[in-house]
């Protein structure tokens, strides 16, 4: 179905104006819905048609189409809000609009996982699920993130440095295979360090672009290339021969002594 709704009137007379309304009118206003003649596939010209009306998109796109999803919202110029998986960072393209400062993550949703509530005949199977007091269903959802194009002011603002790499050099250990070093945890982010530094992808919640410069992802593969011929297969950042998890590298734009 194509939902077209202009305005919300306190339609089901209870004082406010809210989602209730929003499923009221679906119920009983015949002009709001009208069914598809394709399929509703995003991909599908109809579809397209109704997207390049839009301002700005909202949804929750399926996580295995994302790396589509995304590339569709890009190419057709799209401000967008869409809940994603943080390791999509990782994925070539994702990560490359990352750099080039074409998307990041919003403001809202930093860490651990979330809570969906679901339709009543989803079948509650995976760990982490509940059934409120009223019958309403949930499943939490590991690792989920906003993805967007929209600026807001957060974004803009510094990750207060607190720890120095000169006279604790050991505490920064280069990497055995790149030359950066290493930082486990994103707020100790040394201030006084000019050169390159693999962080891990969390990093991206506290990222400022005004603060730091992202350079490079490495992973199993380069973030930037994706696999090839001399990345396949494990690529990992290591240090003594071990290797570490997912880092992305950064500079400092704003280096103290
Ligand atoms: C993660 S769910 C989100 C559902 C809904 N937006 C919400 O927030 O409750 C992803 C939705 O995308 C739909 N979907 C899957 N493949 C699709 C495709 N190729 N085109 C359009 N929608 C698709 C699924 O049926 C599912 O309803």
């Amino acid at each position: 179905m194509k939902i077209e709704i202009n305005e919300v009137k306190d339609n089901d007379n209870d004082g406010a104006i809210n989602l209730a309304d929003v499923e009221w009118l679906l119920k009983n206003d015949k002009n709001v819905a009208t069914p598809l003649k394709e399929n509703g596939d995003f991909r599908s010209n109809e579809s397209i048609e109704i997207l390049k009306e839009a301002d700005i998109v909202v949804t929750n796109p399926p996580f295995s189409l994302f790396r589509p999803y995304v590339a569709q919202l890009v190419e057709y110029k799209k401000k967008f809000l869409i809940i994603g998986n943080i390791n999509a960072i990782s994925y070539r393209d994702i990560f490359t609009l990352l750099k080039n400062d074409k998307l990041w993550l919003g403001a809202s949703i930093h860490s651990g996982d979330r809570e969906f509530r679901v339709p009543d005949y989803y079948p509650l199977n995976a760990a982490g699920c509940r059934v409120d007091d009223d019958g309403n269903k949930y499943i939490r959802v590991k690792g989920v993130r906003w993805f967007t194009n929209l600026d807001y002011k957060e974004r803009h603002e510094d990750l207060i440095l607190y720890k120095k790499y000169h006279g604790n050099e050991n505490e920064y250990p280069k990497y055995d295979n790149y030359n950066a070093i290493n930082v486990d945890i994103t707020k100790d982010i040394p201030m006084d360090y000019k050169d390159l530094i693999g962080v891990p992808i969390t990093f991206v919640d506290k990222y400022s672009p005004d603060q730091f410069e992202i350079v490079d992802g490495i992973g199993r593969y380069s973030m930037l290339t994706g696999p090839t011929k001399e990345t396949k297969g494990t690529y990992l950042t290591k240090i003594d021969g071990k290797p570490k998890y997912a880092r992305v590298i950064i500079k400092n734009k704003k280096v103290t002594k």
